[in-house]
Order: structure tokens, then sequence, then C-alpha cells
């Protein structure tokens, strides 16, 4: 079998899939004026058609697991459609989603019955002011009823995202507001390090924490690391025997955060990019046209992976041009 793998030994059996750029949120170290759309814009996305070779594709290269992101995926009218046929017809063991939740409470029975296989949403902030000011949405308290319904149904992997963010959630009293969240709740509740992007110089410079903070409020209240699975994904995560839910922090500024590396990226118009970071992608969409080019995507996305960089350095402020994460699917 071809298996995904780079001149630096690491493997890529995680694909991050985006499906659109269209978010219908406006966080403030996202997309502070909202997606702005273009005429054409939608249908410059990949097709379900294009979106089910693609994934058919990836499976004869050992992908085990396409995450879908966008944007926010569950905006495009067949999103479900997309789902469904890739836990039917792809031979991917796991799909899982990234989704910002604002119709979660509506849709979660019909992403568990679709077999949808981990969830992670984003909340900034368990308290309503803050999170409307952060997102541009009154939803919490529909998040978190649909998170509840994922967890009556036994709903596998729930995960939950905040970013990390100067004056809104980086002091002790929030850490222990999240604490709380997650003593009764089997979710894992992980903080990432705001990562700057091309247009967010100056929010980064007013808005940025360094991850220690968090990672020296786990140590100092007895959370336990526990060691770094294979295929696990960049978050360090930590237990704790009081407390049903996990802690974890995805720090892309501390070293060796690349070493671990185990995904490549696909964006909503069909690039293949290597990394989150620097401005490169190569072009697939013209092989997701007829089935039988699925010889040629394979050939081709193989190709592609010796360009693969050993690190992104950020820790060194090498970030190169980096695009707003709603359009690499974060
Ligand atoms: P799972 O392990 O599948 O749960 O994936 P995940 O934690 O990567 O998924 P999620 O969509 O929740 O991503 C959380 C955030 O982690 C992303 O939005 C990025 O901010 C960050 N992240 C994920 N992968 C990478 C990566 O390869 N490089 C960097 N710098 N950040 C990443
Ligand atoms: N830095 C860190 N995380 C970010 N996200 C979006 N933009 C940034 C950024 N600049 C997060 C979202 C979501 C995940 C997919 O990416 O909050 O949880
Ligand atoms: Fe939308 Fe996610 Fe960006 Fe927020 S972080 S605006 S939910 S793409």
């Amino acid at each position: 079998m071809k298996e995904l793998q780079d001149t630096f030994g690491r493997k890529f059996p995680y694909i991050r899939l985006s499906i659109t750029d269209v978010c219908n949120f406006r966080c403030t170290y996202c997309l502070p004026q909202g997606y702005k759309k273009t005429p054409g814009d939608m249908s410059s996305f990949m097709s379900a058609k294009e979106i089910s070779r693609l994934a058919k594709a990836l499976s004869e290269l050992g992908v085990c697991k396409i995450r879908l992101t966008g944007g926010e995926p569950t905006v495009r009218k067949d999103f479900f459609d997309i789902l469904k046929n890739m836990k039917q017809n792809s031979n991917i063991p796991k799909i899982t989603m990234t989704t910002n939740g604002y119709r979660l409470d509506k849709i979660a029975k019909q992403l568990y019955d679709a077999g949808l296989d981990g969830i992670n949403i984003s909340i900034d902030s368990l308290n309503r002011e803050t999170f409307k000011n952060l997102t541009g949405h009154d939803r919490l308290s529909e998040i978190l009823a649909g998170i509840k319904i994922l967890q009556d149904l036994d709903f596998k992997s729930i995960k939950v995202n905040a970013v990390l963010l100067k004056d809104i959630n980086d002091t002790e009293k929030d850490f222990e507001t999240f604490a709380n969240f997650i003593k009764e709740n089997k979710i894992d509740f992980r903080f990432i390090e705001l990562m700057e992007t091309g247009d967010s110089k100056e929010y980064f410079k007013k808005n940025h924490v360094p991850a220690k903070i968090f990672k020296d409020y786990l140590e100092k209240n007895n959370w336990i690391y526990q060691t770094h699975g294979k295929d696990a994904g960049p978050a360090l995560n930590y237990i704790h025997p009081e407390f049903k839910g996990k802690f974890g922090l995805i720090a892309p500024y501390s070293k060796d955060f690349c070493k671990s590396c185990n995904r490549l990226r696909i964006t909503a118009r069909g690039d293949l990019r290597l990394c989150l970071f620097g401005n490169t992608g190569t072009k697939i969409r013209h092989l997701l046209q007829r089935d039988n080019q699925k010889d040629e995507l394979v050939d081709l996305i193989i190709s592609q992976l010796h360009l693969k960089k050993a690190s992104h350095h950020l820790e060194l402020g090498d970030t190169g041009i980096t695009p707003n994460l709603s359009s690499t699917g974060g």
C-alpha cells in the first residue's frame, strides 16, 4: 500500500479538509469583520462529488482520519451529504469535524446518526457576554445544549478549543471556570496559543499570552501530563483523578512542535497544503474531475511531500506569509 511519508520520516495518516472558507462567526482573532463574500465564491469550493473522489484517493494513501473544517463546515447546505458519503463510501475509519457549534443543539442527533467520529468545538469563554463579544453571536447556551445532547447520546469524542487571550480568559479564575466545566464532563478542553497570521499583527501584539501560563497553572494544581501517543494531535494532554475531562495545551511556539506533525491540509478550493504556515499550495482539483484520475492524483500528492519543511520555526519568529486560519482549515 502507498503511504504518505516525508523526507524526515514523518507519516501523514491525518488530513484536515476544509470544505468552505465561509464562516458565520466573527471571532476577533480570526474574522473580526466577518467573512466577506465575493461573487462566485460559493461555487468556487470543491463540490460534494469532488470531495468524494478525494476521500477515496486518500484512503488509498493510508489516510485513516479526515477532519472536516472550514470556515464553518456546517454552513454548506450539502454538509450532511458530504459527511454521510464519506462515512459510507470512502473507507476512511475516522471522520471528525471542527465547528463553531452555532447550530449544534439542532444538529447534534443528526451528526450522531451520520456516524461522525469526533467533534472539536470552539468555546473561548464560558461567560455569555464575553462569548458574544468575542464571536459576534449570543449562542453560548445553544452550543452548550448541543454538547449535552451529544453526551446524552454517548458520543465518542468531544473536544473544546479556546484560544488563550490576554485579559479575556487568561487568569487563574478563568482557568478555574473551565476546570469546573470539565469536572463532571468527559470533555477534552484545550487552550490554543494565539498564532499570528498575516492580517492579525496588531491583534497578536495586544492579545498574545505565552502558553506557559496555563502550563504553570496545570502543574501547580497537580494535573498529570499524559505522554504523547504516536498518532496524537498537537495537544499536550493532562489528566487529574478528580476530573472526568482532560485539559490540553496546543503550543505552536514551543520548540519541536513540528517534529510530531502527522497531518496535511487540503483547502476548500482544492489546494494541497503541507503546513498551516507558509503560503505554498499545490493545485489538485483538476484531478478530481473524473473517477479514472485517482492514480494520477495519488501520485501527485506523494510527489509533493519532499517539499514539506522540518519546521515552521514559529519559536524563532519565522512564520513566512501565514494566511488567516479560516482559509486554511485551522
Ligand atoms: P485532533 O487531534 O484531531 O483533535 O486535532 P486538532 O486538535 O489538531 O484539531 P482542531 O481542529 O481542534 O485544531 C485545533 C488547533 O490546533 C488548530 O486550529 C490550530 O490552531 C492548531 N493546530 C492543529 N494542527 C496544527 C499544525 O499542524 N500546526 C500548527 N501550528 N497548529 C496546528
Ligand atoms: N490562533 C490560534 N487559534 C486560532 N483559531 C483560529 N484562529 C486562530 C489563531 N490565530 C482556532 C479556532 C478554532 C481552531 C480551529 O482554530 O478558535 O478552535
Ligand atoms: Fe469562524 Fe472559526 Fe474563524 Fe471563529 S475561528 S471566525 S468560528 S473560522
